[in-house]
């Protein structure tokens, strides 16, 4: 690497190969957004490298969510200084950007608290990552863009040119509206913005043209999403009340384009789950029985404090009406313990719940204190051995459910789309309907298809099945 660097003074460095790493922290977004980074950046002449030690740019795709996932990333910078003041000792140069929801709350104090970062690039600037680039070359100080107009970055960040695999990301909404007292994201991503149905089915029949043959929507509030109907989907996807489309019309019309197979969406809110989502996920064969809908907590007084506009009582009934419409649906959720003011009472109401709704899987946090939020400073804070107990006591339950669930598979033929080649020599690794990771001895010409698999086995991560003889359906329901 270092012997390049002269070049860099005789301004061809555009034009010669650099490589860029960039790690994604967080949430599928970051992962979405990390990947149009990389596209952006490939015709400046940067391809991706797998090792920060190989590349001359580094981008880390922050997250802001907990205290832990913030500091990671300091840690993270720490550990780069060596690599970046090596490189300089050699003659040559290497450039750290912080990019992402740590950038957005934090801005110029990341440079002040990290000064080996060159640059830091809230998560509406992206696109203007070449210009920042070409200033760093020109050594032109401190370099902070964290402006926020999310459809400019839609609207400017390059489409794919190649697929990482037959299962993609696809942002359809960011931001969020709904200010839970104890989130970061609001502050961080801005206001819930739809970007128009028209650039995503566009952007998702490109997809499928690389061979793409499962979406994964997403948004912080992707069931927020609002958009004005496409024409030529005919009267079979009526309008909303209002004449716009929701998630579910957006659904129903993806699910037209010829190549994607399956659909999902991730994150929705409970209070934006209408009849017509619902309806879709009862009717739309190529949408996948797996929802996450995060709760939080399962006692009201909480609930309310957290700000987010349900009760328990509404959540699960909101959870039988899906269940009615799809009923082999696999659920999962968020859960946070030791909110302030959280009493035994207020905990043994969330395990209730679980134990009421029956989880596939969960995710479970332990509150942590967030800086701006309002939860940051209610009083009552959980100690944090309590909290530490309750998250205990959460995930083995938690654990039982996910483990019956998957028991539940045993004997089944699934239809499993292969993503990738698996540690053993002729395993293939892919995904149930219920997002499971499935292993299966399957010939390589298998990638990119979905096959059915008779289950036989769990382990704590994946499932173990067989390909089963015979021609499936290769969608959605599982036989
Ligand atoms: N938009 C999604 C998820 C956003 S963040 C939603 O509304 O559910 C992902 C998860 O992180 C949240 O669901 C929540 O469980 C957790 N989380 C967010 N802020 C947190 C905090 N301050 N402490 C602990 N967990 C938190
Ligand atoms: Fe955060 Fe609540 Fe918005 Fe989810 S809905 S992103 S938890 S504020
Ligand atoms: Fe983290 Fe930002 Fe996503 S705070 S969870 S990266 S929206």
């Amino acid at each position: 690497m270092t012997e390049l660097a002269p070049e860099e003074k005789t301004g061809s460095a555009a034009r010669r190969a650099k490589g860029v790493f960039i790690r994604a922290y967080g949430c599928q977004m970051n992962v979405y957004d990390a990947e149009r980074m990389a596209a952006l950046l490939r015709p400046l002449g940067y391809n991706e490298v797998n090792a920060p030690d190989a590349a001359d740019l580094i981008i880390l795709n922050t997250c802001h969510i907990r205290e832990k996932a913030a500091e990671k990333v300091y840690s993270d910078i720490g550990r780069l200084k060596p690599l970046k003041e090596a490189r300089e000792k050699a003659g040559g140069r290497m450039l750290i950007a912080v990019a992402g929801c740590i950038a957005q709350a934090e801005g110029g104090e990341i440079i002040a608290r990290a000064p080996s970062v060159d640059m830091v690039v809230g998560p509406q600037a992206y696109h203007r990552l070449p210009e920042m680039l070409a200033r760093a070359a020109r050594g032109a100080g401190e370099i902070l863009e964290t402006e926020f107009a999310v459809e400019e970055k839609f609207d400017a960040l390059p489409a794919l040119t190649e697929a990482r695999g037959p299962a993609a990301f696809l942002t359809i909404q960011e931001g969020c509206d709904k200010f839970c007292s104890f989130c970061v994201v609001p502050y961080t991503r801005g206001a819930e913005v739809s970007r128009p149905a028209q650039a995503i089915l566009a952007e998702a029949e490109g997809l499928a043209r690389l061979g793409v043959r499962e979406i994964t929507l997403l948004g912080q509030n992707v069931n927020a999403w609002r958009g004005a109907p496409v024409a030529g989907f005919g009267s079979e996807i009526t309008s909303r009340p209002d004449g716009s489309w929701g998630l579910g019309q957006l659904c129903r019309a993806l699910s037209r384009l010829a190549g994607i197979e399956r659909l999902r969406f991730t994150t929705s809110h409970p209070r934006d789950m209408d009849d017509d989502l619902i309806d879709a996920l009862g009717s739309v064969e190529k949408l996948m029985p797996y929802l996450h809908l995060p709760v939080q907590s399962g006692a009201d007084r909480i609930l309310k404090a957290m700000n987010r506009g349900h009760t328990a009582a509404d959540y699960k009934a909101l959870a039988a009406r899906i269940r009615a419409a799809r009923p082999d649906i696999a659920l999962s959720s968020d859960f946070i313990v030791g909110f302030p003011g959280e009493t035994d009472e207020d905990f043994e109401a969330t395990l209730r719940l679980i134990a009421e709704v029956r989880y596939a899987s969960a995710y479970s946090f332990k509150f942590s204190r967030r800086p701006g939020t309002p939860a940051a400073v209610m009083v009552g804070q959980t100690a944090e051995s309590v909290k530490e107990e309750r998250l205990h006591r959460l995930q083995a339950i938690i654990e039982r459910q996910r483990q019956d669930f998957a028991e539940a598979q045993n004997g089944r033929a699934l239809p499993v789309l292969f993503e990738k080649k698996g540690r053993h020599p002729g395993q293939l690794i892919g995904r149930s309907p219920y997002l499971q990771s499935v292993h299966a001895t399957a010939p390589e010409s298998m990638l990119g298809s979905i096959v059915p698999v008779r289950i036989s086995g769990a382990t704590p991560n994946a499932l173990a099945g067989e390909l089963v003889e015979g021609p499936m359906k290769a969608s959605a329901r599982a036989v």
